[in-house]
């Protein structure tokens, strides 16, 4: 089985990327071939400051390597170390009918936000598209609003075998129902857009205080309490076992529980999983020769991959 998934170097690594896209990737890294990359091309539709995209660069690479990716196994590469994407982007863009991109909410949404679309944020699914089918992926972890790009790469690995003849594999997407979406401090979806977000690697200060920001009615200590209608515990419970999720359930329920108790309670779990991660991460950002080896040769694994695809692409066209 062959997995893939990208993400963008174009902020700071949160809890809402790491539950729903980077810890599932990574533990399907022990069941197959992994290809994990930085959507660098993607980020161009965002980040336009050379500075800032070499260092969220590095950055989605030291998380990623501070979380677990184990560079023997996955090839990890930057996905502009594979320029055949955008030559096979260019291929399927002309399979690629107008109205399947309009539909797609991901741009709609950013259009509805007053970001100026230009021609990469609409293309964007079909350069996706390219990433996922140049490798030929069985299955893409991803967050649930990633969902509709995977089901566009589908659309067009469909409609291009059955006007060229068989070159790609069809992907499907994994999604992990209980995070598929992690909520934020407001209790909107967790997002960079909304501001609503806890870093992973940001200091414990800085932890405590997005956790101490977290929403919530106005009950007091005493009144008894919903865990179900709660933002504190509807993050807690993504961090915590079910022993201790039962543990507070109860003790709202009960009463005499107070929020700044939950968020304390939640802030312990946090930094019991991701300080040991922060150490390490500061670790790998002592030696970025390292990091930068890592990326090269996942990108010749990627790139041999790549190579093959676009080959029978270009000769299922016409080009060769
Ligand atoms: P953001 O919404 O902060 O801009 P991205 O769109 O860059 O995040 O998402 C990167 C990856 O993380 C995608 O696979 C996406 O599905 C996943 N992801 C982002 N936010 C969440 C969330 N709140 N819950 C689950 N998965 C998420
Ligand atoms: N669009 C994805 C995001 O914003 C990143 C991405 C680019 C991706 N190419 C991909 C994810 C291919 C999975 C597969 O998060």
């Amino acid at each position: 089985m062959r997995i893939l998934s990208g993400i963008q170097p174009s902020g700071k690594l949160h809890l809402g990327n790491y539950l729903g896209m980077m810890k599932p990737a990574l533990e399907l890294q022990q069941q197959g071939e992994a290809f994990i990359f930085i959507a660098n091309y993607h980020a161009l539709t965002s980040v336009s400051n050379a500075a800032h995209l070499r260092r969220h660069t590095l950055d989605v690479a030291l998380d990623f390597l501070a979380c677990g990716l184990d560079p023997e196994r996955t090839a990890f590469y930057r996905q502009s170390d594979v320029p055949e994407v955008t030559e096979l982007t260019w291929i399927l863009s002309n399979v690629t009918p107008m109205g399947l991109l309009e539909r797609c909410h991901s741009y709609k949404d950013k259009v509805a936000r007053g970001i100026s679309a230009n021609h990469g944020l609409f293309a964007y699914p079909v350069l996706m598209a390219a990433d996922i089918l140049i490798v030929q992926s069985d299955v893409v972890p991803v967050g649930r609003d990633q969902k509709q790009h995977v089901e566009v790469a589908r659309d067009l690995a469909l409609k291009f075998n059955h006007q060229f003849g068989e070159v790609f594999k069809i992907p499907e997407p994994s999604i992990r129902d209980d995070v598929a979406v992690v909520p934020g401090l407001d209790g909107r979806k967790m997002s960079k857009s909304y501001g609503n977000t806890i870093e992973i690697f940001e200091s414990h200060k800085q932890a405590k205080q997005s956790i101490m920001r977290i929403v919530t009615d106005s009950k007091t200590v005493e009144d008894k309490k919903n865990p179900e209608e709660c933002n504190v515990f509807a993050l807690y419970r993504l961090l915590a076992t079910a022993e201790q999720q039962e543990d507070l359930a109860e003790r709202y329920r009960r009463g005499g529980l107070g929020y700044g108790q939950a968020k304390k309670e939640l802030l312990e779990l946090f930094e019991a999983r991701f300080a040991p991660l922060r150490e390490k991460r500061e670790e790998l950002a002592r030696n970025p020769d390292a990091v930068e080896a890592v990326l090269r040769r996942g990108a010749e694994r990627a790139r041999a991959e790549a190579v093959k695809t676009l080959k029978r692409a270009r000769e299922a066209v016409g080009l060769e």
